[in-house]
């Protein structure tokens, strides 16, 4: 190969597992770091572009991009969420594919499958906002969604509140439940799993950590539901009554600017009036800073809300990338050995 050779590290789902990148803990600390880099603008975090192909079900494919400046690296999440897969397919709902590339020469130097890092950022997201505002003593998580947010919720829940011990799960059909406790009984055999066979509210009753990872769009939560005390990460679109939030002693976002103006049930209940800006408590990042105060008595119910933010995405990736890189997992794939007019016989091959 001549010096022009440009390759890149190429890792699938599996190289990252194998490689010990699915780390909970490595994620949670590159939540922690990115979000405190970003606070300090030493972050790029362009708009996201969306493009949406159905209206009712949201199918859609987003390009996600951000800078880290500090480590040099640019990188792209292109994901694609098509909520009715599982119903129609048997298959997940979100997949993705994340590019890295070094901004020294601006080559890529890594493409990885995406969908393990996405899907671990937003359980770090969430179990870092558990780790800030859920009771110590937490003992109890209730599920409603037992898809695969859900399960990789339960994953970061349980590093930052070791002391969880019962898991109630409650989806739409019962079987999904079933799934979701064979997926992650074997990771947790000391945790006690109940499948609640469709009754959201026995998922919910007495539960010290709430989570809600569903793919609907209505009002499934309520408010007499909601134990005193509890903490409740609000992971998917519109999936609680209103008077959950009201309800609320503080709302905690990933960043409230850009939760503001997407369809979750917070931003439902802002442009309904039914709070304003002075009632968000935070960002995450406000705790992490000591900014703001997180949890400050055991019977606060804490709401938090995360929109999505990919440049956290990319430090995940990074450190994954990184971790693989070091056992040198996955495969080296070339782009170019040459530059274009470099390669020999070229007369042979081009098309005039
Ligand atoms: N906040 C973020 O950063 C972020 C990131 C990725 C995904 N999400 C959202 O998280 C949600 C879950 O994603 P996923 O990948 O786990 O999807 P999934 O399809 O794997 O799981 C969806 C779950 O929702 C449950 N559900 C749907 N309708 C229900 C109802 N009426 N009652 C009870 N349960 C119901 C299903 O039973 C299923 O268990 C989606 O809305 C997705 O858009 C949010």
């Amino acid at each position: 190969m001549s010096d022009h050779a440009i390759k890149f590290r190429y890792l699938s789902q599996e190289d990252l597992i194998k490689a010990g990148a699915f780390n909970m803990p490595m994620a949670l600390a590159a939540v922690e770091r990115s979000l405190v880099q970003f606070k300090k603008g030493e972050i790029l975090f362009p708009e996201k572009i969306v493009q949406e192909f159905d209206e009712v079900y949201k199918d859609r494919i987003n390009c996600l991009p951000a800078t880290l400046c500090n480590e040099k690296i640019c990188g792209v999440k292109w994901v694609s969420v098509f909520p009715r897969n599982p119903r129609l397919y048997g298959t997940q709902n979100l997949s993705a594919i994340i590019v890295l590339s070094h901004i020294v020469k601006g080559y890529p130097v890594c493409v990885m499958d995406g969908t393990l890092c996405s899907n671990m950022r937003v359980a770090a997201i969430g179990a870092t906002a558990a780790k800030y505002l859920a009771r110590e003593d937490a003992e109890s998580i209730g599920f409603i969604g037992a898809g695969e947010q859900a399960k990789m919720h339960l994953l970061g829940m349980k590093a930052v509140r070791p002391g969880l011990k019962l898991c109630r799960v409650a989806a739409q059909y019962a079987h999904e439940e079933q799934g979701f406790i064979d997926a992650l009984q074997p990771l947790f055999p000391d945790m006690e799993f109940v499948a609640c066979n469709t009754e959201l509210e026995d998922a919910i009753r007495d539960s010290d950590i709430i989570v809600t990872a569903t793919s609907a769009q209505a009002p499934l939560l309520k408010p007499e539901w909601v134990k005193k005390g509890a903490f409740y990460s609000h992971v998917g679109g519109y999936e609680c009554d209103y008077g959950v939030i009201t309800m609320a002693d503080k709302l905690v976002c990933d960043d409230w600017d850009v939760v503001k103006h997407r369809l979750s049930t917070i931003t439902r209940v802002y442009k309904a009036g039914l709070i304003s800006d002075e009632d968000i408590t935070g960002n995450l990042v406000d705790l992490i800073t000591g900014d703001c105060k997180g949890r400050e008595n055991d019977d606060e119910f804490i709401v938090f809300t995360a929109a999505g933010l990919s440049y956290v995405d990319v430090a995940i990736a990074y450190d994954m990338f990184q971790k693989a890189e070091a056992v040198n997992a996955g495969k080296m794939l070339p782009m170019q050995e040459q530059m274009v007019f470099e390669h020999e016989d070229l007369e042979k091959y081009v098309v005039l």
